[in-house]
């Protein structure tokens, strides 16, 4: 018992940065049609309330897919498909129609479930519905007619930004209309990603139906996904939700999420968890965090001399810092060291120092000191430390807001303590980990 409140505890302090982090902040959320046939899509409209109820402003976008399927089967019409879309032709469109005009109502009313018992007792989400996406027609292409299958002309971006900022949930359908008048069926994914490009969203998240294959990368840039496509084809619908992404991020959207439906709470995961539980796409990955080898030696000297010069660090030789270069980390930006870190661990006591950690002046403010300190943090957790130690002269207030408090020589491994440089007076902190 106590150590489950102790764990609860544990896990509300631990996602508080994340929670603050995403406070009105943009979200659009892609699931499919088969998330709402599955058993787990009660908890996933719960965990959506609950984004909702921290104060994101959420834009949902459902699939549609196998009811479609099912409607116009009961109208006994053979589907057709071509390049992976629905040919959606006159009769078609009622079913289609039908199915999603059924979803919208199935999910408007799930998400104004509030019973007691249930994780959305007291949650009152206010729900928007409209004709926010103009859609125009696909047209004929290679010969074949599409008909009623369209695709994203406009996103209302004013529209849905009003509901958004009345605290509203806007909730978009797989179907767009045209200045005609007309109905058109569209792909629910490229909805998604329209409306998160037009916003200029915080996040995408594309809910995949199926779990990630074994060991694929929590982290991906636009140019690892074209690698990845080109060297291991994924799965149809992965690769679709790969493409989304990376024309998301390349048109300015923050971060793209991909994750598995079907893992119970991995949403929660992916946005509160500093693991995650699904692929993050993003730009800024082209800085690639990673270990020091002998070659940044002479990167780490230029970017840590002039500090050095300021008395904010300790002066180290070329010397001691190729000796010293695999407590390094660094963060690489096109080649060029921007920041660096290290950590020296002192197995007898359980602890590591922190040191040296420096951020290029024209790289400072984006996060990236709080990025590498995290590393580190995950690096003395897989050595199953206890504590990191920091000692430092001027940025006590940075350490303080990265968790560390402030401590005393005795709560340093002796063997450091009897090095500590009484005329530099340097302050030191603690973070159990
Ligand atoms: C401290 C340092 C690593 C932070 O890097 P960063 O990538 O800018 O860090 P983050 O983006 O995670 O944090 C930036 C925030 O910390 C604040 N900050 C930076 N230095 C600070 C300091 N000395 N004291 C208090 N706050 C500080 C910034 O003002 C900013 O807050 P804001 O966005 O509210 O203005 C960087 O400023 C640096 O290289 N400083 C010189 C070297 C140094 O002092 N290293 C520590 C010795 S161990």
């Amino acid at each position: 018992m106590q150590d489950t409140s102790a764990n609860i505890v544990h896990w509300f302090r631990d996602a508080a940065p994340y929670i603050n982090r995403h406070r009105e902040k943009t979200f659009v959320v892609y699931f499919s049609g088969e998330a709402i046939d599955s058993a787990g899509f009660d908890n996933l409209i719960h965990d959506l309330a609950i984004l909702h109820a921290l104060g994101i402003r959420l834009v949902l976008v459902h699939g549609a897919r196998p009811q479609i399927e099912r409607r116009i089967r009961l109208e006994e019409i053979t589907p057709w498909f071509a390049h992976g879309l629905r040919i959606t032709d006159d009769r078609s469109l009622n079913p289609v129609i039908e199915a999603v005009g059924r979803l919208r109502v199935i999910i408007e009313a799930r998400l104004s479930l509030s019973l007691a018992n249930t994780p959305m007792s007291g949650s009152r989400i206010r729900v928007c519905s409209g004709n926010f996406i103009t859609a125009r027609p696909l047209g004929v292409r290679n010969g074949i007619d599409f008909h009623h299958t369209g695709e994203v002309r406009r996103v209302q971006t004013d529209a849905i930004e009003a509901q958004l900022a009345s605290g509203q949930c806007v909730l978009l359908s797989p179907l767009g209309y045209s200045p005609t008048g007309e109905v058109f069926n569209l792909s629910a994914e490229d909805v998604a990603t329209r409306t998160a490009i037009a916003l200029g969203a915080d996040k995408l998240i594309l809910m995949n139906d199926r779990a990630l294959p074994d060991g694929f990368p929590s982290q991906l840039t636009p140019a690892q996904i074209d690698e990845l496509l080109l060297d291991h084809s994924p799965s149809g619908m992965l690769a679709k939700h790969l493409q989304n992404a990376r024309e998301a991020i390349e048109a300015g959207v923050q971060r793209c999420h991909v994750i598995d439906h079907e893992r119970d709470g991995s949403l929660l995961l992916e946005l509160f968890t500093r693991d995650g539980a699904g692929t993050l796409v993003s730009a800024e990955a082209f800085e690639d965090i990673r270990q020091a080898t002998i070659n940044d030696v002479g990167g780490i000297l230029e970017l840590i001399e002039p500090l050095e010069r300021d008395g904010l660090l300790v002066r180290r030789s070329r010397e001691q810092l190729e000796l010293e270069i695999d407590h390094f980390t660094v963060i690489q930006r096109d080649g060029k060291i921007i920041a660096c870190a290290a950590l020296y661990p002192y197995p007898e006591e359980k602890a590591a120092e922190i040191a040296c950690v420096a951020v290029h002046p024209e790289y400072r403010q984006d996060r990236r000191g709080e990025r590498l300190v995290e590393y580190l943090e995950k690096a003395a957790r897989l050595q199953r430390l206890k504590y990191l130690f920091v000692l430092s002269t001027q940025t006590m207030h940075w350490f303080m807001e990265q968790g560390y408090r402030p401590g005393s020589l005795d709560d340093l491994p002796l063997e450091r303590a009897a090095l500590y440089n009484y005329q530099r007076q340097s302050k030191i902190f603690i973070k159990h980990l």
